[in-house]
């Protein structure tokens, strides 16, 4: 006897920055690889009040199986809060998701057929490709500048299924969209009858001043929009949410009560106890200060360590600088000899769906203290000068 594995089996590959992290977590190493939000910043203290709230007040509700569209307070403060962004939902249009990633997920069951064209950035969130692969997608990578995805290269995913898109310090490259770089985008997708799917997890995490509105908020019925609660609160409660349009939103809730039944009902609670009173308007204020002044840090120790040739952005939000090395250097062929320095971080070329980049690498600047950023920086530059 034998297992016949099914075709999508071949599509599921494992995630390069998970087998990264492995390495990572050998002690000693400085890791600028993981995407792991600050652990300081999570609101210990403030979740033991509300899960002994939840458990005292309604412990047997909570701790019994739940309706599949998530919690019903919960569902409209999405919905209010996504109001004051500019996106108009109503909260029946809101599905409470296990992580922002079951969205992807979800997305791709309910909309990628074998060989669909799915549009991405280039380069895109490693996360959503190996999300979408397993559906068979084709994938056509749109091509842009600083600002983000050129409103002209969106010709070249005419028929795709939908164009999939990070407008606020994307992961990886940390470029924010400009307000108008956004219109023009959505302008040329509605032209083009091209759909939206916007993952937004990092739009909360701006330095100096609030992204603009959502694609999603001029895209109407043409978006779906995905949020999540892992970087404003703790990415362990896996809580996320999509916002999609009437006509979706019965397939992509049957496709999650086929995945998981629902999120568990218990966390959901508990996250809404502690949000429901203007939390986050005091918690995540201090997220924002923590992460600039570490991003501060970075940016310093790169431009004093980093050899000629080398060229970064200076995100305004979010966790990551991108960095782009002299064309003859490989970052991937350069880990081993960086990891052996005892520096990490993730190479650039798993995040091009269309290939090259080698050149380039991701480095964040959230997880690890200024002064051990300004160490591990010192040993990149060192490793990449050696290399020149
Ligand atoms: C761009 C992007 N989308 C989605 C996710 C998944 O987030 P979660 O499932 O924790 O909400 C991540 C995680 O790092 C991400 O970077």
């Amino acid at each position: 006897m034998t297992w016949t594995m099914a075709r999508r089996a071949e599509r599921l590959n494992p995630s390069t920055i998970r087998e990264i992290l492995k390495v990572t977590e050998r002690p000693g190493i400085i890791s600028l690889a993981g995407g792991l939000p600050s652990a300081d910043t999570f609101p210990v203290a403030a979740m033991a009040e509300a899960t002994a709230r939840v458990l005292r007040d309604n412990p047997r509700e909570a701790l019994q199986y739940a309706a599949s569209e998530g919690y019903a307070p919960l569902r409209e403060w999405v919905a209010a809060e996504m109001a004051t962004h500019g996106l108009k939902a109503d909260a029946s249009q809101v599905l409470i998701t296990t992580g922002s990633q079951q969205g992807l997920d979800l997305a791709g069951k309910v909309l990628i057929d074998p060989g669909s064209k799915v549009a991405v950035e280039s380069p895109t969130y490693l996360g959503a490709l190996q999300a979408f692969a397993p559906y068979e997608a084709d994938f056509v990578a749109v091509e842009g500048d600083d600002e983000g995805p050129l409103p002209a290269a969106l010709d070249a995913a005419r028929g795709a299924r939908f164009m999939y898109m990070l407008p606020n310090f994307q992961n990886p490259s940390g470029r924010c969209l400009s307000a108008s770089r956004r219109l023009a985008l959505v302008d040329k997708a509605m032209a083009i009858g091209l759909p939206l799917v916007e993952d937004n997890p990092y739009g909360d995490l701006w330095f100096d001043q609030p992204p603009p509105p959502p694609l999603a908020a001029s895209a109407g019925e043409q978006a779906v929009y995905l949020g999540s609660f892992s970087k404003v609160l703790a990415p362990g409660l896996r809580l996320g949410y999509v916002i999609a349009p009437k006509l979706l939103y019965p397939k992509l809730l049957q496709a999650k009560q086929a995945a998981d039944l629902h999120t568990p009902g218990f966390n959901q609670r508990i996250v809404h106890e502690v949000i429901k009173d203007g939390f986050l308007d005091q918690h995540v204020p201090t997220i924002r200060a923590r992460y600039k002044a570490q991003r501060d840090a970075m940016r310093v120790a790169l431009e004093r360590h980093l050899p000629a040739g080398c060229r970064w952005n200076v995100p305004v939000g979010g966790m990551f600088f991108w960095v782009e090395l002299p064309p003859a250097l490989d970052a991937t062929a350069l880990l081993d000899k960086a990891v052996d320095a005892g520096v990490a971080y993730v190479p650039g070329a798993p995040f091009f769906a269309a290939g090259g980049h080698a050149n380039t690498l991701r480095l964040s600047f959230v997880t690890v203290p200024p002064e051990r950023i300004e160490v591990g920086v010192a040993a990149l530059g060192r490793v990449l000068k050696a290399a020149l």
